[in-house]
């Protein structure tokens, strides 16, 4: 195949570089196409447009494939711990004992949260939504940690990562607890890294906190499935802010606010939201599958489809069978899970559904998980943002050190041409 892809305007040729990645994806570099031909490339909702070259996570929405590092989403959910895949995911490598034994510590050294933090946390209703809540939370963090801004070796970058990977399951556990109105917990420095963060959630004050060992497994293997996915809306927000050298913190809040929304992370939210909409409405899932396909009703069916996964997306396969194990483990009863379990069939039979390759989605059954752990409904996108995290990490890493430029894309300009001003008489 030629290097070089040509692309002609008006009779004139201009050469673009054609690169390969590690798994023969093909790509046209068109970073000097304006330069050379005063032309911009135009691609609304970046649907064809690679803003990196990046080593962490590979996917074929296609052939329905994840792999972070090169290792496949099905063999970390089944094998490893969500800590040992934050190291990987951030460092390129899974960590032998002695480096996780480290890294462990060195997350646990930094997981306080100056308690004046709780005043800011005081000063929201208890009605806020936690989304919110946290993403001031993070943001408020670089004001107590201002050394974690400017990171200009990979020591200081290290020390920023460990500070957030100790504090934000804080933060978390905070806001969780701040909506039931709980006393803020610290913790457990004797725990694991994901049932330290059961307990800092899930402790009643008036009880001894027991872990349940399918609870925990069920959260790491969440956890695991949400760390990362490339270039999506909230991570390529951290890229993005973090391109303007704001600092790690600020990048992770605003991918916080990124990931809020119901067409991302939020969906898991709007998931059982619909579902018990649906129930209130005397549970017809024929009515709703004919609103979800007409397109004068704007109702879509939560949970399914996806932006890459045209087939289906393997973590909703590896999850299905979590909440399986969940539901039975727990002896759960509920009637939004038969209304779930009816959509599913009947849009996985359906050849509107079928046509246009829209299958669950992992918030279709992460949503489901979250519900039987009693986790409320609003706190679904707070756990993803939980495991996103080593993801947003690892992708503002990689941008820092290969010295990415800020990140400014341009426009296609529809507006007026120029025109007089007129003084506010004669409007
Ligand atoms: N319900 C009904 N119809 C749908 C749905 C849905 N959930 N999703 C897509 N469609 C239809 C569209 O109307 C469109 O139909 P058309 O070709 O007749 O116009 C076609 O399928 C393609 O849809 P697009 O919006 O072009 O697909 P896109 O890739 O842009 O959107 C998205 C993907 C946003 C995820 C979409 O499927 C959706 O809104 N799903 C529901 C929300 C959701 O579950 N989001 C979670 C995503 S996973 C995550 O963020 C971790």
């Amino acid at each position: 195949m030629s290097n070089t892809a040509t692309i002609e305007i008006n009779g004139k040729k201009y050469e673009m570089p054609i690169l390969t990645g590690t798994e023969n994806e093909i790509a046209i570099d068109i970073s000097s196409f304006r330069s050379q031909s005063g032309v911009i490339t135009l691609d609304q909702g970046y649907k064809n447009t690679g803003s990196c070259e990046s080593e962490i996570t590979f996917l074929d929405g296609e052939k329905g494939i994840l792999r972070y590092r090169g290792y496949s989403i099905e063999e970390l959910a089944e094998k490893a711990s969500f800590l040992e895949v934050c190291y990987l995911l951030i460092f390129g490598e899974l960590p032998n004992k002695v480096q996780l034994e480290k890294f462990h510590n060195d997350i646990r050294e930094q997981s306080i949260v100056a308690d004046d933090m709780k005043k800011i946390l005081d000063g929201f209703p208890q009605s806020a939504h936690p989304m919110g809540v946290l993403s001031s939370l993070t943001s408020a963090l670089v004001a107590f940690n201002p050394s974690s801004v400017q990171v200009s070796s990979e020591e200081a970058m290290y020390k920023a990562i460990v500070k957030i990977l100790g504090k934000f399951p804080v933060l978390v556990a905070w806001t969780h607890r701040k909506r039931l109105g709980y006393p803020y917990e610290y913790g457990d420095e004797d725990l694991g890294y994901v049932e330290n963060i059961a307990k800092m959630m899930f402790k009643k004050p008036n009880k001894e906190y027991k872990s349940n060992p399918v609870v925990i497994d069920a959260l790491d293997k969440l956890l695991i499935l949400h760390a990362d996915h490339e270039q999506n809306c909230s991570t390529s927000t951290v890229r993005i802010v973090g391109s303007s050298h704001a600092g790690l913190f600020a990048s992770l809040a605003a991918g916080i606010s990124a990931l809020w929304g119901p067409l991302h992370g939020g969906a898991n939210q709007a998931v059982i939201e619909m579902l018990e909409a649906i129930k209130e409405d005397g549970g017809d899932t024929k009515k709703y599958m004919g609103k979800a396909k007409d397109k004068d009703d704007p109702f879509r069916l939560m949970g399914f489809g996806h932006r890459v996964y045209k087939n289906f997306d393997p973590r909703a396969k590896i999850i299905k069978k979590s909440a399986d194990e969940v539901l039975s483990s727990l002896g759960i009863v509920d009637p939004i899970l038969d209304i779930a379990k009816g959509l599913e069939k009947e849009a996985l039979e359906d050849p509107y559904f079928v046509d246009r390759k829209l299958y669950p989605n992992v918030d279709f059954y992460s949503g489901i998980i979250y519900r039987a752990l009693n986790i409320p409904t609003e706190m679904f996108t707070v756990m993803f943002a939980l495991g996103r995290l080593p993801g947003w990490i690892a992708q503002w890493r990689e941008m820092r050190l290969k010295k990415e430029p800020i990140g400014r894309p341009r426009q296609l300009y529809q507006g007026y041409t120029h025109r007089p001003f007129k003084s506010v008489d004669d409007r």
